[in-house]
């Protein structure tokens, strides 16, 4: 298997699967990578005329790497790509919703984010997230 590749490794693919983007009403694309133990699944925004039913980008990465049978992730990578150049991290970071589904599914995850130096842990996003105890089969 190849090396597993790091946050800031998979901001690249999270730019390109931005481009994939279907976001006629914000304009605003956003890619999203992940590094699962087999593989990196990527996922774009996907919005919806009804807008709350709009999709993002982490979630879509998540759902993907989750049906293809993972479990356990390495590393997430978050690329606004429509993000202005003088946008701060708050234009950047992934939103309340992907920060619950990340902290349940990636939460020992490193996660990088186009346009911010460095990178942070995804157990960090969201401090005393909302959890059930698991009866996974
Ligand atoms: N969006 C994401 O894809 N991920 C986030 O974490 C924040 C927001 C999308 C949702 C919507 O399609 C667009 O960005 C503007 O909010």
């Amino acid at each position: 298997m190849a090396e597993p590749l790091s946050a800031r490794a998979l901001l690249p693919l999270a730019a390109e699967a931005a481009t994939h983007a279907y976001a006629p009403y914000s304009r605003f694309r956003v890619g999203a990578a992940v590094q699962g133990e087999r593989g990196i699944y990527t996922g774009a925004n996907v919005e919806n005329a009804s807008y709350g039913l709009s999709l993002c980008a982490e979630r879509s990465a998540l759902a993907a790497a989750i049906a293809a049978g993972e479990r356990r992730f390495a590393a997430v990578a978050v690329a606004c790509i429509d993000a202005p150049d003088d946008a701060g991290v708050s234009e950047r970071t992934p939103c309340g919703a992907c920060r619950q589904w990340l902290v349940e599914l990636a939460p020992d995850a490193e996660l990088a984010m186009l346009g911010v130096d460095g990178t942070m842990q995804v157990r960090d996003l969201l401090p005393h997230a909302f959890a059930l105890k698991a009866k996974e089969k």
